[in-house]
């Protein structure tokens, strides 16, 4: 195989209570990409679109081409990759864009190789791409993207990835039309916590898992808190309160903050209550003023898949 089109799916980071240790996926949006092996060593990318020329083409700015360049040097080989970038979601959304792309152009590339790499390996070279996306190389949006389904981070270092099953879960989301850079939004957090709040996060914690085992609604509603990240964070999305306010009043299990925003997600037990969510939601943000996309899906328990028909974009 020369050639092939990948889709990978965007994902929700922290899930309310757990900071860059939560994640899942969800079905849409996404990112494609078509990846070609060249015979030349290196990474070029070739064509970018839905990204309105927001995002460099050099491969060592660009989180594809770095988590490929990454992957090419550790398989050891003389021949080079080429990738168009498809964007199909927003950036800067809290959705985690720059991720998305890398888990589509990485587990692309080492399908052309051969499948010779685990997504365990695979997951290290997306990590590098989130470090210059952002600075820092967390791994709650690359594992959920990469892996699908609900994923904790247990430890960074060593780096220790569990997938955890949940219940069947819709997540409705909402993008308002507004930009938080995840790199300025975790600049502003503060670097202590009380130790009241700890104790309270690391209750939702391990509740919400217990939860997802014990198929349990509504611990799962319960430990859907947040009482560290959302209160710093939440004042850069205008009329955030109300807005989760709405979800929660229409059925919502939960609301928070998406990433590191501005998109916010609400989890729900069934795919009519995450409709009647969103349309709340949506009002919410026009009594703001504010537009806004939705999008609504279950998790994602696939992760990145090649995509068989030859759609032009
Ligand atoms: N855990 C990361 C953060 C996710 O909240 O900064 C960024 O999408």
């Amino acid at each position: 195989m020369e050639k092939i089109r990948v889709f990978a799916p965007s994902s929700v980071a922290n899930v309310s209570c757990g900071y860059d240790i939560f994640g899942f996926a969800i079905d849409e949006p996404g990112d494609e990409v078509v990846v070609k092996i060249k015979n030349k060593p290196g990474v070029v990318i070739t064509k970018i679109t839905g990204d309105n020329g927001k995002l460099p083409k050099e491969a060592d700015k660009n989180t594809a081409g770095v988590a490929v360049q990454s992957f090419l040097k550790n398989i050891k080989t003389n021949k080079g990759v080429e990738i168009e970038l498809y964007k199909k979601m927003p950036l800067c959304s809290g959705l985690g864009s720059s991720a998305t792309s890398a888990v589509a152009a990485v587990f692309g590339a080492n399908m052309l190789f051969g499948n010779i790499l685990s997504k365990e390996e695979l997951l290290l070279f997306t990590m590098e791409s989130e470090k210059i996306a952002c600075g820092s190389a967390h791994a709650d949006n690359v594992a959920p993207s990469l892996f699908g389904g609900f994923v904790l981070i247990r430890s960074y270092n060593p780096l220790d990835i569990v997938k955890i099953p949940t219940p069947d879960l819709y997540c409705t989301i909402i993008h308002p039309d507004i930009i938080v850079k995840t790199k300025d939004a975790r600049k502003i957090l503060k670097p202590e916590v009380c130790l009241k709040d700890v104790v309270a996060q690391c209750g939702n914690v391990a509740a919400l898992i217990a939860g997802f085992y014990k198929l349990d609604y509504e611990l799962i509603s319960r430990s859907l808190n947040d009482c560290i990240i959302e209160p710093q964070r939440s004042k850069f999305i205008p009329g955030f309160m109300e807005v989760k306010k709405a979800a929660l009043n229409n059925g919502a299990l939960g609301s928070s903050i998406s990433g590191s925003g501005p998109s916010i997600f609400a989890l729900c037990k069934t795919l009519a209550i995450a409709k009647i969510v969103g349309n709340a939601m949506q009002k919410a943000f026009e009594l703001q003023n504010i537009d806004s996309d939705i999008y609504i899906s279950k998790i994602n328990n696939v992760g990145p898949r090649e995509v068989i028909d030859n759609e032009e974009n």
